[in-house]
Order: C-alpha cells, then structure tokens, then sequence
C-alpha cells in the first residue's frame, strides 16, 4: 500500500478562478488591505450567511478576538466556551482579559451541553461561545433561552462549519456575532483568514474601528480606541472570492463524501459515524469517527498508526482544552474527555477519489479484521 500516494486529511480545492481573481489583484497593486475583492467578499459572504454586515479578518482567531473585544469583553470578566474545540476558542478570550470558562459536550452532537451551562454561570459571567464543532450546529435556542435568562451575549465559534443549517437558519448569524475561519483545511480558504458577521450596527462600527488600530473614519490617523491590525489582504480576499463561488459545490462534495464513507463503514463493529440531529444540517468540514475499542479491537490511536502505514493521513479529535497546560484547571468533563481519546478525522478533501474513499475504508476494515 505504501507505493501509493499518500491522502491527506485535507487539502483546498484551488481552480482556475481562484488563479484568476489572485491575478487581477496582484495586477491591480492593490496587495494590502484596500481593493474592491474586500468589499465583494464582505458583501458576498453577508448575503451567503443572510446577516447585515460581515467583516474579514487576517484569521479566525482574530476574528474571535475582535468579536469579544466588540462586546467590551475584559479583565474581571468570564466567557463560557465548550472544553472541547481547538484551543483558539478559549485564546480569545484570554487576549482580552477574560476568563474562559469551560463547559463539557454533548456525546451526540459533540458541542457545548445546554444543561451544563447554567452551572457556570457566575456574577462576572458576559457571553457564551457557542462552537459548531466538525460542522455540527450547537444547540442554539437552549444557548439562547439561557443567555436571555443571564444577560449575555451568544458568539457562534462558526470556523468549521461554513453553510451548516441549524432549524434552517444559517450558523454564524444566530447568536449576537458568527465567526468563521479560511485556514487551508477550511470549507473554503483564504490561506489564512476569517469573517465576523452581523446584524447589529452598533457591534459593526465597533468591529470595523478595532479591526483598524482604532482608527476614525472620519479623521486619518485620530485613535480612537485601542484596536487592532486584523485586516485582510485584497489578495486573501480574491482567493475567498473565488472560494465562496463554488461553496455549494463544494459543500455537496463535502457531504457525498460523508454519504460514501457512511456507506463503507457502517458495518465495522466498533466505529461509530458521524450524527446528525434532525433538526440540524451538518456541514462536513472533516469527516470524524470515533473507535469504540473494546468492541473494534484497537484504540484509536492504534488505528491512526495502522492507517498511516497504509499512507492514509489521519488527524485526533482536539484534547479538550481544560486540560491542556496552559489552562489546566483541574476539572472533570468526561464526554470531552473522552471524545477527545476515541476521535479520528479522515481524509475529507473534495478532490477524493471514490477509490480513495474505498481504500481508506478498507484499512480500516482490514485492521479490524486482524483481530
Ligand atoms: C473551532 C475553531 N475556532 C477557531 C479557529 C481559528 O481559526 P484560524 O485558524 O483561522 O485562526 C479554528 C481553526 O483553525 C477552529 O477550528
């Protein structure tokens, strides 16, 4: 097997429109920041995501950060985040002086429990990240109905879950603000890059002052607040352009994947596929299973050694981020805990072959039959 190409766990779907449009930016001069694919990407991703306003950032992190920041979000203050997401849902928070405070998952949809959310409610308690985790919508009315009860403000972490539909309304224009990331192994791509939306006009002019040094729109180089360098380029934008073209083509490709491994791995003991809550649509960004060992035979992590011996790249679901040392805060979140052991994401990039599908599945079948 080891002659064969290896398959990544993901990799972007750059055409010749991207090329195109990339070209034309550089052509025009316009590298940085000011250049009319900023403006179409912004309006073009607001009306994707059927909210007033959208702003691009340098990354989704960034983007994280200036939404918080947008909400005047600061020391002494707490912010509620799922344990288990990448790291970057709780950095956010910590760059602006607030505590993040970390809530376990649900062990079907993965996402942050709403009934353990009001336990961590406190006094200094502001908003609630809510992250779509492998493109499976939170549960947004129950976040809601408590941030409502509390006071607080609903940020959806929307990275991994571009064109998700929760009760059919698209994620990130749900809570208060959506964020949303374009790293490489993202839905679409901007290399690196991100997307803030929203309906409110106020959270807007906050959010378009921070993203630039805070600085007037009226008057050149007056600071108002304290923001930030977190802009986009208009060659990043070109490529998002092109990218959000072709998203729903490129989501369905997504989900035929999903549909094909489905197919193939139902019937292995101990794997168990990916779910979908009936009243969500998930987006496939990586397609991700867990390994129930004690039925399957071998653990996860020996199932990604295996798969990488037959040159099939895999990647582990995140370690849950009460744990990691440097917020190590010593609680227990079992579902997390957990996922975080048994998760594996396969190969998910759209230019897959249907025999790329069948070999990972097989690699999986055959470790299985080795038992
Ligand atoms: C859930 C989640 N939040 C935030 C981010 C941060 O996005 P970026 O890498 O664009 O900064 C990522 C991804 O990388 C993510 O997966």
């Amino acid at each position: 097997m080891n002659s064969k190409r290896k398959i990544p766990v993901a990799e972007p779907a750059i055409g010749e429109e991207e090329l195109k449009y990339v070209t034309e930016a550089v052509a025009s001069g316009w590298v940085s920041s000011a250049g009319s694919f900023i403006n179409r990407f912004e309006k073009s991703f607001a009306e994707y995501c059927d909210s007033k306003y959208a702003f691009a950032t340098s990354s989704g992190t960034g983007a994280l950060h200036l939404a918080l920041e947008s909400l005047d979000i600061t020391a002494g203050d707490e912010v509620i985040v799922p344990t288990f997401s990448f790291i970057a849902t709780a950095n956010a928070v910590s760059y602006t002086g607030a505590k993040p405070i970390f809530v376990d998952s649900e062990s079907n949809t993965w996402n942050i429990d709403p009934e353990l959310i009001e336990a961590a409610v406190s006094e200094n308690t502001k908003a609630i990240i809510a992250v779509h985790l492998y493109g499976h919508p939170a549960k947004m009315d129950a976040i809601l109905q408590l941030a409502s009860k509390y006071k607080l403000s609903v940020i959806e972490d929307a990275a991994e879950a571009h064109g998700a539909l929760y009760k059919d309304r698209k994620v990130g224009n749900i809570g208060s603000l959506g964020c949303f990331s374009f790293y490489g192994n993202k839905t679409i791509t901007t290399g690196e890059g991100g997307m803030i939306v929203t309906d409110n006009v106020k959270l807007a002019e906050k959010l378009k002052l921070l993203r630039d040094h805070g600085m007037s729109s009226k008057q050149r180089y007056l600071h108002t607040i304290l923001g930030y360098n977190y802009r986009m380029t208009n060659l990043q934008a070109a490529l998002g352009v092109a990218q959000l073209n072709k998203i729903d083509s490129l989501l369905h490709a997504k989900n035929q994947i999903a549909v094909k491994y489905n197919k193939l791995l139902k019937n292995i003991p101990g794997i168990n596929l990916p779910t979908e809550n009936e009243w969500a649509l998930r987006s496939t960004w990586l397609y991700t299973i867990t390994v129930d060992k004690d039925i399957f035979g071998k653990n996860r992590d020996q199932l990604m050694v295996f798969l990488d011996s037959c040159g099939i790249d895999t990647r582990p679901t995140f370690p849950p981020m009460h744990m990691q040392p440097i917020y190590n805060t010593g609680q227990s979140l079992p579902i997390a805990e957990n996922l975080s052991k048994i998760g594996i994401s396969l190969p998910s990039s759209v230019n897959l072959l249907d025999s790329d599908i069948e070999r990972v599945a097989l690699a999986i079948k055959t470790f299985y039959d080795s038992n």
